[in-house]
């Protein structure tokens, strides 16, 4: 049994997962209310968030599955990328338990972690495929033939804004809550796709651009002014996410070809998105946005390092 720890953003989230991919237990404490009021995340309240929080979620985490340190045979952590003072508080916690107990630390790659949510019961999807990650972070395409983290091939990437990030900033500028992902997927349930032509990026290769749309939405904001925005938000909402939809879609079925298409990150929990896929593997709803339990899957397919070895582990903020 591995217990995963995850703190790279604004979760502090703790899993326990089997050797077979069975989740035993996965606490995620989101810290989304703290940072709601600032329309994003501040990072140094985060950590101080993290450190408050780590310990009661590693708690929680081991009484839901009703198991002791003594039941667990490794801890993986995400060590990058990702907020490095976030980071560095589920990397303290990880040293401290392993090296207490004796166990073996993994350290693991936050966007790893977020392919392996796809290897859990019950998905336990089989390599090869092709993978589009979307965060609000990243957004790439991999293509993915082994279920280690070496054999992962980035073939497409955000050339700009993340797909997350592109919800997320024309959610703001709709005045509607953040994160804002979920926001206009809800709203946009109400709404007309075809209401407004938003424009879809073309970029060479399997590339992704997303800072186009935003200043698209943006001049359209201004120009309806206040009023009809607000009289046509629902409409504006879905045709906008009706844009990211499209790109995300156009460019997964070419980078795949007859392969199989699975779905993964923040991005993947778009309604929309999932349907406009109907043919393509989703990671399931709770395992969308970032949690721990993915990070203790990924940790099953990667190096374990003993005592004193991992003593001298930095976390990073880029992706390595
Ligand atoms: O994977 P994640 O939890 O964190 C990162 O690693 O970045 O992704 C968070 C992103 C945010 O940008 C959020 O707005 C977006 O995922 N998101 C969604 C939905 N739920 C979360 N975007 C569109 N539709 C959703 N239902
Ligand atoms: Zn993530």
């Amino acid at each position: 049994m591995i217990l995963g720890l995850e703190t790279s953003c604004d979760e502090t989230a703790a899993a326990l997962v089997t050797a077979e991919g069975e989740i035993k237990a996965n606490v995620v404490a989101s810290q989304v209310d703290l940072h709601a009021r600032y329309g994003g995340v501040v990072p140094e309240i985060a950590s101080r968030r993290h450190l408050e929080l780590i310990g009661p979620v590693i708690d929680e985490t081991l009484s839901a599955a009703g198991v002791t340190f003594a039941d667990i045979d490794g801890i993986a952590v995400t060590a990058g990328p990702g907020l490095i003072g976030a980071l560095l508080v589920g990397l303290s916690a990880a040293k401290a338990i392993a090296w207490s107990r004796g166990l073996p630390l993994i350290p693991v790659e936050h966007l790893h972690g977020h392919v392996a949510s796809l290897y859990l019961q019950p998905t336990d999807l089989q390599p090869p495929f092709t993978c589009l990650l979307a965060s609000g972070g990243h957004t790439l395409l991999l293509d993915v033939s082994d279920r280690g983290w070496e054999n992962v091939r980035i073939v497409g990437r955000t050339l700009d804004d993340a797909a997350g990030e592109a919800f997320d900033k024309g959610a703001r500028l709709l005045g509607l809550g953040y994160p804002g992902g979920a926001e206009i997927d809800r709203l946009a349930k109400e709404g007309d796709p075809a209401a407004f032509s938003f424009p879809v990026a073309r970029v060479p290769g399997l590339d992704f651009s997303f800072s186009g749309l935003k200043t698209a939405l943006l001049y359209t904001v201004r120009d309806l002014g206040p009023d009809a925005v607000a009289e046509r938000k629902a409409d504006l909402a879905a045709s906008y996410q009706h844009a990211i939809v499209r790109a995300l879609t156009e460019r997964v079925h070419e980078a795949a070809g007859d392969r199989q298409i699975a779905i993964v990150g923040g991005v993947a929990a778009n309604s929309a998105l999932r349907a406009s896929l109907p043919e393509a593997i989703a990671a399931p709803l709770a395992l969308c946005t970032d949690n721990a339990a993915m990070i203790a899957s990924a940790g099953r397919y990667s190096v374990r390092l003993t005592s004193p070895e991992f003593l001298a582990l930095d976390a990073h903020a880029q992706s390595l």
